[in-house]
């Protein structure tokens, strides 16, 4: 690594050198073992003589900061301690985000620990990504040579814009073509751009309650005013939706956290809502490739007459969440402004990734990757159920769940401390979540549990310990 040493002027030249080289290695920046440049390759950079860079070189050694290897160079001494790198306090007055990043940035993260048998939600398992096919498919890409992988349209790739119209088409009746779909940077980034363009400040956004953080915290960034309204078995509480709400936030297909399908009646109700109030809905379908019991209700997205719902689909669950790759479809009279809120962002995606992806959906890889997956994760579901049904049911009610990655279960008694449960279980070795951090106002008690993590063989222990948990908090 290239080696920053500022010279102060003249003389005493070494004295600097040898200083600044010291202070790195006090503070870590140089790291124990690590090569110093040679000495003329060094001195020739900072234009001083090479006499200079060996004395300091000398004197560093001397001290046991530095080992010379005969022809092999000279290195940091593995004695020397490596602390974290210092931080320079602030002089004066300190910099300060604008009072709403504050406030977004106390917001709990959710993320816990891993543990031995982890029920850890949204996170799908590693051991499943088709590794061998990516590898091909990137590499690919990386031996190409034309200008295909220049600064494509913010959009994103076409061929994968393509595909997922496609794909979406056929596995969820969506309506779409490649010019309704732009890429994003996961669903996170769709939920960023959609707020960004759509929500003035002030503006009120409904969310589901409980409901996922994560987008709440894009909506308060873009400076809306979040509104959460309760769910029932049916969905989101239409009639509980304020008159001028300008955007409401839901998942349709698989409820985050609780589980539930949003009825067809809901699904009519809430449309008629948003034609009448001119709000726009953002259908957030997440994870409904895993879906294990039943047909699927068509989408809002297809449902709309209205051209006001957004569309947004991320493939963190069937691929990986690393890849960061999500998509949005959305009215053509928002894309040119989604365009132009993600050249703002960040220009464009990956392109090598999503021609990477475009070749996985176009030659079927994608398709079979999916139907495998929904085999392994439905076993796990069953699994779970039954011995969540078997060991819990007179402590819990289980929510249904015929899609996605987690269940939900509600305590029987309203005063149980979820959250201490939790924790208690943690010194067991299993990572479960309470239900507390997805909701915004007064949260029932209750657990989430995924099973994106944990393997068939470990579920059912893993409820055991739960269970075991369960009884001595209920005494
Ligand atoms: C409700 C919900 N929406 C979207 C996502 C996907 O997010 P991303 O595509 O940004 O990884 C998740 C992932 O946990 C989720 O739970």
């Amino acid at each position: 690594m290239e080696f920053h040493v500022s010279l102060g002027g003249r003389g005493a030249l070494a004295a600097d050198v040898y200083r600044q080289l010291r202070e790195a290695i006090l503070d870590g920046r140089l790291r124990p073992g690590e090569r110093l440049p040679a000495t003329r390759a060094l001195s020739e950079r900072l234009e001083v003589s090479r006499n200079t860079v060996l004395d300091a070189y000398r004197r560093l050694t001397a001290e046991g900061f530095l080992t010379g290897r005969a022809g092999a160079g000279t290195f940091v001494s593995t004695e020397s301690a490596a602390p974290e790198p210092r931080r320079r306090a602030p002089s004066g007055r300190a910099l300060e985000p604008r009072p709403l990043w504050r406030a977004l940035a106390s917001e709990a993260t959710l993320s816990a620990p891993p543990a031995s048998h982890d029920f850890r939600v949204g996170i799908p398992d590693p051991s499943l990504f088709p590794r061998d096919d990516w590898r091909r498919l990137v590499a690919r890409q990386l031996r190409k040579r034309d200008r295909s992988s220049v600064y494509p349209e913010p959009a994103g790739v076409l061929r994968l814009r393509a595909a997922i119209a496609r794909a979406v088409g056929l596995s969820r009746g969506v309506q779409a073509g490649a010019d309704d779909v732009l890429v994003t940077s996961g669903a996170q980034q769709a939920f960023d751009l959609v707020a960004r363009v759509l929500i003035e400040p002030r503006a009120i956004v409904a969310v589901e309650e409980p409901g996922y953080p994560p987008a709440h915290a894009a909506f308060r960034a873009a400076g809306a005013r979040v509104v959460p309204i309760r769910v029932d078995g049916e969905g989101i509480d239409v009639a509980a939706l304020p008159p001028e709400t300008r955007l409401v936030y839901v998942t349709p297909s698989h409820q985050f956290p609780l589980g539930t399908v949003m009825s067809l009646r809901r699904r009519q109700a809430l449309l008629a809502f948003s034609s009448e109030r001119n709000a726009a809905i953002l259908e957030d379908d997440y994870d409904s490739e895993f879906r294990f019991d039943g047909r699927p209700l068509e989408p809002l997205q297809s449902l709309d007459q209205s051209g006001r719902v957004i569309y947004v689909g991320s493939f963190s669950k069937v691929l990986r969440p690393s890849l960061r790759l999500g998509f949005v479809i959305a009215p053509e009279t928002l894309m040119p402004a989604l365009w132009s809120a993600k050249r703002v962002s960040d220009s464009h995606g990956s392109v090598d990734a999503q021609a990477a992806l475009a070749e996985l959906i176009d030659d079927g890889m994608f398709a079979r990757h999916v139907r495998r997956l929904q085999r392994t994760y439905r076993e796990r579901r069953d699994i779970l159920v039954e011995a969540l049904t078997r060991e819990l049911i007179d402590f819990l009610e289980i929510l249904p769940s015929s899609a996605g990655l987690h269940v939900s279960v509600l305590f029987r008694r309203r005063r149980v401390d979820a959250k201490a449960i939790a924790r208690a279980v943690r010194r067991n070795d299993v990572a479960v979540e309470s239900l507390d951090g997805y909701f915004q106002r007064r949260p029932r008690a209750g657990l989430v549990l995924g099973y994106g993590l944990i393997p068939a063989s470990k579920i059912r222990e893993g409820v055991r310990r739960l269970a075991a948990a369960i009884r001595a908090h209920w005494s």
